[in-house]
């Protein structure tokens, strides 16, 4: 497994896979791997000759400096368990390669950006798209990987691409759960013993949502189901509980007649989680 730090680097390297007529996977993550990166790896591996990582705290997605100066780090081990996991390529920018001295370019997709958990977060999916789309750049691959559970960010993302005609194909991988369900997350371990278990209530609530769908429950039916199901475990402080069009994320309601995507955002001691899960009536 090759390291790069360097864009230059890095270049070099992609274009003597291509050279060699391979295709090249991305998964760009922010590093303190779990399984769900695993996940990304392992679908990026089989679908493409070479798989491409990259680890990048990426400052302009946090709102808040404390959050980003606790973002869990740990680059030994994230090595370990890519090269382990037959990656390719890892690249491990800093900050001043990804954004240049003077840099004043940003991405937005100006609706998609702003609703839902974007007016939680404001400014978080510019960060987002804006590091995504340098990345892209970079890297040049033909497929890049991200997890469901950001719903949002899958959906931002796919409409970046679509919108600035990027030629990599967008892949969603489901979401990857701990035993008890809790989706899997880097905030997971700033979790304390007792939040770490009421935060089981998220994937609960998503489930019983399924079972009331099969049963025939409108909207407003589950809606209210998973606001009471979230607000009757004290440890949570729900944020937002959103029931949307998959591909628009536009609000929906009354009856279920197809698909459609639930987002979910609760603190548990002051960390923020999130979970998502597609339901069908
Ligand atoms: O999902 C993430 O880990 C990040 O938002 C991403 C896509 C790597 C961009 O920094």
């Amino acid at each position: 497994m090759q390291v790069c730090r360097e864009i230059s680097d890095l270049r070099t390297r992609v274009a003597q896979m291509r050279a060699e007529g391979e295709t090249v996977g991305l998964v760009p993550t922010m590093g303190f791997l779990h399984d769900g990166h695993m996940e990304l790896v392992r679908r990026a591996r089989a679908e493409c000759d070479r798989c491409v990582v990259t680890i990048f705290v990426n400052p302009t997605q946090f709102g808040d400096p404390a959050d980003l100066a606790t973002y869990p780090r740990n680059e030994a081990r994230d090595l370990a368990m890519l090269e382990q996991a037959g990656v390719d390529l890892v690249f491990i920018p800093d900050a001043s390669q990804i954004y240049p001295p003077g840099d004043e370019t940003i991405v937005e997709t100006t609706r998609l950006a702003n609703t839902l958990h974007g007016k939680v977060r404001p400014g978080h999916y510019r960060g987002v798209t804006t590091v995504v789309a340098r990345l892209f750049n970079i890297v040049g691959a033909d497929r890049a990987y991200f997890g469901e559970k950001d719903y949002q960010q899958l959906q931002v993302i796919k409409r970046m691409v679509r919108d600035l005609h990027m030629p990599v194909a967008i892949v969603g991988v489901q979401t990857v759960r701990e035993r008890d369900g809790l989706a899997m997350s880097s905030r997971n371990v700033r979790l304390s013993a007792e939040d770490r278990k009421a935060a089981t209530v998220l994937s609960k609530s998503l489930d019983l949502a399924q079972s009331l769908a099969s049963k025939g429950a409108d909207i407003a039916e589950i809606g209210n189901s998973l606001r009471a199901t979230i607000n009757a475990e004290p440890r949570a402080t729900l944020r937002a509980v959103d029931i949307v069009q998959s591909e628009t994320l536009a609000p929906v309601s009354g009856a279920l007649s197809g698909p459609v995507a639930i987002l979910l955002s609760a603190e548990f001691g002051g960390i923020l989680l999130i979970d998502q899960r597609e339901i069908i009536p």
